[in-house]
């Protein structure tokens, strides 16, 4: 099958893309305040860069050598039990979970740009009840824009890889960068960036619990889109000479500064104005625009560009969560483009409104298993188990199951003298590592 191909550019930009999203500048900062700040930003630091990356680099080689849907990569690159290996392409139905609060969530943001151009709650109080009111009790205006959103997302995948999704990224990741990186630089201009700093940076290791643990990881992979095979989906689109470990540095640094700077920036704001930094993931919608509306005018062209770079964030990400499948149904069921991200995009859209739902005072009992509602189910089972397996398996796949020479072929060169340092780790480190968060997880799911 003939796949379309990125640019060089458009590659790391779509990746970057793919990578940097609401993990980064929405649930980064509030899974921050929640788990007590230092010591769970190292954790994901220390996953990011060690394991992440190790991941990630093995993610694109199974992308890029097989040039094929998930389950076509592994079937093709497997040196026997090739039929069993088709299997791990199943990881890229933890994309259709994880849209369905992404889509929410970005639905969410969609509303949020409208009350920054309209009206800011004046108070932190003022904002809580407003956010509450669209939570809980406002099923209208959440279920039109998670619409929107899926409208959005699906046209953009419809058009392909050039011109939707590189096209896509190659606009609004220029902008993004300059908006939260100007936005940074005035945040280091006032008091609270000190303790802004002071709180993402003193790790207190006695506010890290095993439940805290598990999401920094769980966290790492999120933010870095691995697991799921949009990092694979999108090498597949990789020129023929391409440097995989050029681009993943690349990407892990981009991804990495930007949930740093969106943390530091959005906690500086917050301590400045004395508002609270453990609110959960309403942190953006509640504590922030009260903030903004703090701030006079500048909060309020503040306001309308930073939700409007968090809609950004989103959409390059969603349609990246939302492709392996496309092509999956495109390269194994012969299904034109158009269809197969209306089909896709039809069963996130569906059981996103169930998400939906399941955060309302009318329907949140029904939807509400066990510990959670449907809602933070999806997201803690697609960030904290899925991607993680996804990971283990990938590590395990390409540190076991290929042949040595053919991985070394396709990023020894680059890799030069570190080969066998990452080959290590893929190894040895990121599945042992892998394996201990398993662990964790079921102590913490009392399995
Ligand atoms: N990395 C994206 C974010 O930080 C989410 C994502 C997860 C994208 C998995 C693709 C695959 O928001």
């Amino acid at each position: 099958m003939k796949i379309a191909r990125f640019s060089r550019i458009g590659f790391i930009l779509a990746a970057a893309g793919s990578a940097v999203g609401l993990g980064n500048i929405w649930k980064f900062p509030y899974m921050t305040g929640e788990n007590g700040g230092g010591a769970f930003v190292l954790v994901y630091l220390v996953t990011s860069i060690f394991i992440g990356f190790a991941v990630m680099i093995a993610e694109m080689i199974i992308g890029y050598l097989g040039r094929s849907d998930g389950a076509g990569s592994f079937e093709l690159l497997a040196p026997s039990h090739k039929e069993r290996w088709r299997f791990g392409g199943l990881m890229i139905i933890t994309g259709l979970l994880i849209m369905t609060f992404y889509s929410v969530v970005i639905g969410w943001i969609f509303h949020y740009i409208v009350v920054a151009l309209t009206q800011l709650p004046a108070t932190v109080a003022d904002a809580e009840r407003h956010f509450m009111a669209m939570l809980q009790d406002d099923i209208t205006t959440q279920l039109m824009y998670h619409t929107l959103a899926f409208l959005i997302v699906t046209w953009i995948v419809s058009r392909g890889i050039k011109s939707g999704i590189e096209k896509l990224n190659l606009i609004l990741m220029p902008l993004l960068f300059i908006i939260v990186g100007g936005m940074f630089l005035y945040a280091t201009t006032l008091e609270g960036f000190t303790q802004a700093w002071a709180f993402m940076f003193n790790a207190d290791w006695s506010k890290l619990t095993s439940e805290s643990f598990v999401k920094a990881v769980g966290q790492a992979f999120f933010t870095l889109s691995l697991g799921m095979g949009a990092i694979l989906t999108y090498s597949a689109s990789l020129e023929k000479k391409s440097n995989l470990v050029y681009s993943s540095i690349i990407i892990v640094a981009l991804d990495t500064a930007i949930a740093l700077l969106a943390g530091l920036m959005l906690f500086t704001f917050l301590y400045q104005y004395g508002a609270e930094p453990a609110q959960g993931p309403g942190l953006v919608f509640i504590s922030l625009p009260a903030v903004f509306y703090e701030m006079g005018m500048l909060g309020n062209v503040f306001a309308v560009l930073f939700f409007i770079a968090l809609a950004f964030a989103g959409l390059t990400s969603a349609v990246s969560i939302v492709e392996p499948m496309v092509q999956f149904l495109i390269s194994r069921y012969g299904f034109g483009r158009f269809k197969a991200s209306l089909v896709i995009g039809m069963v996130f859209y569906l059981v996103g409104i169930i998400a939906l739902l399941s955060n309302t005072s009318v329907y949140s009992e029904m939807l509400t298993f066990g510990s959670k509602n449907f809602f933070d189910w999806m997201d803690f089972l697609t960030a904290s188990v899925l991607l993680p397996l996804g990971g283990l398996v990938m590590a395990v796949f390409v540190g076991y199951v290929m042949e040595k020479e053919r991985v070394f072929a396709a990023v020894g060169h680059h890799f030069g003298p570190f080969f066998e340092v990452w080959y290590f780790s893929l190894r040895y480190i990121a599945p042992v590592a892998l394996f201990v968060v398993m662990l964790n997880l079921m102590g913490i799911l009392k399995l």
